[in-house]
């Protein structure tokens, strides 16, 4: 069995990077341990909702694991408009563990691999500043703050 104690001596290269295309028992497990280190208002997603999001297009979950267990999870948004294929970054968390260790840093390069495959020309984030961890891994990886304001209308 794997502890916290033994994922803080991970080497990045036990870490492994893969899509997931099936929802597992583990996946769900890890799902309800890593959402509530992303957001304290939205709950974990079920079975269900991770089955939508594995079978949907529109979307891939990778995740990242340790000793075959998952330790970090992003989700890679595309879909075509009028000007181009467009791609975002969405619910990237990596559990605290093991941060600190680029887990972040793979997870993002998988999804901006997987961005050029699909034809993308760039890919979009927001983080909020007070993100310090996640804006420094951006920066650090070459995404550029663009200027533009990010509005939102609450349904
Ligand atoms: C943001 C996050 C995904 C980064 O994952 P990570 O695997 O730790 O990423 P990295 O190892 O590439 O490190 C990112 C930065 O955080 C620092 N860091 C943050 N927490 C750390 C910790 N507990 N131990 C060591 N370093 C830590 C790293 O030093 C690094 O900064 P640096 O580039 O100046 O060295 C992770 O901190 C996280 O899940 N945070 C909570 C959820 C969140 O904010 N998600 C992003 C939403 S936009």
């Amino acid at each position: 069995m794997t502890t916290p104690g033994d994922d803080l001596a991970a080497p990045a290269d036990e870490i492994e990077v893969h899509e997931c295309v099936a929802v597992t028992d583990d996946l769900v497990d890890a799902m309800d341990r890593l959402i509530p280190q992303l957001s304290s208002s939205n709950p974990a997603p079920g079975r269900a909702e991770l089955a939508e999001i594995v079978a949907s297009p529109a979307t891939t979950l990778f995740v990242a694991r340790h000793r075959g267990r998952i330790v970090g999870a992003l989700t890679l948004v595309a879909f075509r408009i009028p000007t181009g294929v467009r791609t975002r970054i969405e619910d990237v968390v990596v559990d605290e563990t093991v941060r600190g260790r680029r887990v972040g840093e793979m997870l993002s390069e998988a999804a901006l691999d997987r961005a050029r495959q699909l034809g993308a020309r760039s890919t979009d984030l927001t983080s909020r500043p007070s993100r310090e961890a996640a804006n420094r891994l951006y920066s650090r990886m070459g995404f550029q703050q663009r200027e533009s304001n990010v509005y939102r209308y609450t349904l």
